[in-house]
């Protein structure tokens, strides 16, 4: 394969005049020959205005191209789209695969010999590593990092744990609005993305897991010096894989790999979106993401990382108390320690150097773990025969068994609109039902899972209820709350069946969630449903006619990997 700027040449049937023009065009933009003549890196950077957890990209940007040019590349930064969660309506999940597609794209058109991603919030990381897996050009990874810690009247707070918890107390009527706005000036007190154990933190551990990045970058503030040696670290890296042409993203994105993120994703009870966003990477290599495995490892795999919202403290705190390579050494027994990485290093060799430093607060031994179940368990049931997800650390232990009568809400819409109705016919010991907010119905699969608890039972103190949807949910949500329902409604599954009234079953132990209702009787309801429109036009038209279910990560069917295919120069 052609190197630096021969590669990926523009098709004018003339490749000499096409390498002619391109450097032309460098040499105008004043650059020398001995500067064309490097490896070249792209730093595909997520800056954006509208992306206000990436504020530090163009920094992150800078620190990895001073790294590549002190090992002698040449940095081209370029952009992507970027998301921001509270800035892409009506779901950063909807854009997620746009951004993937723009990724692999761009690493297709370009002639960089290597990438270095630059991304955080949450659906960034996962975008930029569907792309970068199948465009299977060398890639690595370096997070923005995470805010610090907001201090707060004698507290501590956390974007988005306490945003949540003080918007619940502010809607139950005991907090006023003076004292919840001057908490808002402290929940977010430094850009980088969310520092508790979100999705962005999880996506973070995990591509550092899988071996994407560099060791310790996971954690490192997106404010402190560690983040930019890092970023400096990663851009000379980069120069070292562009010169010799690998590791490649499918030499690092293993099955082994997949089981090592499995059981960091249950020790350090992560976002339950991860689940999706785990099987849309693994999917781009023609590798099914194996969710009886990934069970079968949480019962095996205590949460041993106090973070919240499981635990007591914040991503700057798992930095300084050992960083994710400790937590491995912890979780040593249950990982696959030969897995590569793009650091030329295996995990195994990453945990045998470490410093040894391990702040046991933080990061807890193995007899003395944060929540001895599983952090998430997986579901079926006659109202999920492909799956739901339940997040169990987040979850009231009594309503983890439970039956109870559905209350169904047709849609977001119908949820907003009857929610707080003083006269809705509801009791604590009710199933709360979202459906049409999967993949295809919302579309995009909002998170939304956690319906908000009526505002008449609420206001008596009720705070948790069970509450089943084919929607996803903010990893930093609490509720005994089932996700994913697979098939969701607007493909016909169970949950578009169910009527107000009927029974539902939760079993976590057992792992069932089932509608006790007569065949017959779902058969003559079946015969009388219709799938709700789709979007007439555009991408939300691409997206509801080909996106697959949460247990195939909600990716595009037609980007589906093979197990073999390199993917590389396809056009
Ligand atoms: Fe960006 Fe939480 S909103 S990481």
């Amino acid at each position: 394969m052609s190197k630096g700027l021969r590669s990926r040449l523009a098709q004018y049937g003339d490749e000499e005049f096409a390498l002619f023009l391109r450097r032309g065009f460098l040499k105008g933009a004043g650059y020398t020959d001995d500067a064309l003549g490097r490896p070249i890196v792209g730093v595909l950077s997520t800056a954006s205005d509208f992306n206000p957890c990436h504020a530090t990209a163009p920094k992150v940007a800078d620190a990895v191209a001073r790294g590549v040019r002190l090992a002698g590349g040449l940095p081209f930064v370029f952009p992507t789209i970027s998301l921001h969660e509270a800035f892409s309506f009506p779901t950063s999940m909807l854009l997620r695969n746009l951004m993937a597609m723009d990724t692999e794209e761009m690493l297709r058109a370009l002639p960089l010999d290597a990438v270095v991603l630059i991304g955080g919030c949450d659906k960034t990381i996962p975008a930029e590593l569907m792309g970068a897996v199948s465009a299977n050009v060398p890639a690595i990874v370096i997070p923005v990092g995470s805010m610090l810690a907001g201090r707060h009247e004698g507290t501590r707070l956390g974007a988005c744990t306490d945003c949540r918890r003080l918007w619940a107390a502010y809607r139950a009527g005991s907090l006023d609005q003076e004292s919840l706005d001057r908490a808002h000036d402290q929940l977010m007190p430094t850009s980088g993305t969310c520092m508790v154990m979100g999705t962005a933190s999880t996506m973070a551990c995990l591509a550092e897991t899988l071996g994407f990045t560099l060791p310790g970058a996971a954690t490192a503030p997106a404010v402190s010096s560690d983040r930019m040696r890092l970023a400096e670290a990663t851009g000379k890296r980069a120069v070292e894989m562009a010169m010799t042409g690998g590791p490649l993203p499918r030499d690092i994105l293993t099955r082994a790999a997949l089981r090592n993120a499995s059981v960091v994703l249950q020790a350090i009870s992560g976002s339950t979106n991860a689940l999706v966003h785990l099987a849309a990477i693994a999917g781009r290599a023609g590798i099914p993401y194996d969710l009886a495995e990934f069970d079968q490892i949480g019962r095996e795999t205590p949460v041993l990382l106090n973070l919240k919202p499981a635990g007591e403290v914040f991503m700057e705190d798992f930095h300084s108390g050992g960083s994710l390579p400790a937590l491995w050494r912890r979780l040593r027994d249950l990982l696959e320690l030969s897995a590569p990485t793009v650091s030329g290093e295996t995990l195994g060799e990453i945990v045998a150097r470490w410093p040894p430093y391990v702040d046991e607060a933080v990061i807890r031994p193995l007899d003395n773990p944060v929540f001895e179940r599983e952090a998430i368990a997986i579901l079926t049931g006659s109202l999920a025969p492909q799956g739901a997800a339940i997040k169990l650390a987040a979850a009231t232990k009594e309503l983890t068994v439970h039956q109870g009568p559905a209350l169904v809400f047709d849609s977001l819409a119908d949820l907003e609109a009857r929610i707080d109705d003083p006269d809705l016919p509801v009791t604590p010991n009710h199933c709360l039902v979202l459906r049409n907010a999967g993949p295809i119905g919302a579309p995009g699969m909002p998170e939304a899972g956690a319906l908000p608890i009526p505002k008449k039972l609420g206001s008596g103190g009720i705070k948790d209820m069970v509450r089943i949807s084919d929607a996803r949910m903010s990893g930093t949500a609490f509720g005994t709350v089932v996700l994913h329902v697979s098939p969701e409604a607007a493909a016909g599954g169970p949950l578009a069946l169910v009527r107000d009234g009927d029974l539902i079953r939760l079993d976590a132990n057992s792992r069932r969630i089932d509608l006790l209702v007569e065949d017959a009787d779902l058969g003559r309801r079946r015969q009388a449903w219709r799938p709700p429109e789709k979007p007439a036009r555009g991408y939300a038209r691409l997206y509801a006619e080909r996106v697959t279910q949460a247990e195939r990560g909600c990716d595009f069917d037609f980007l589906a990997g093979e197990p073999d295919a390199s993917g590389t120069e396809t056009p």
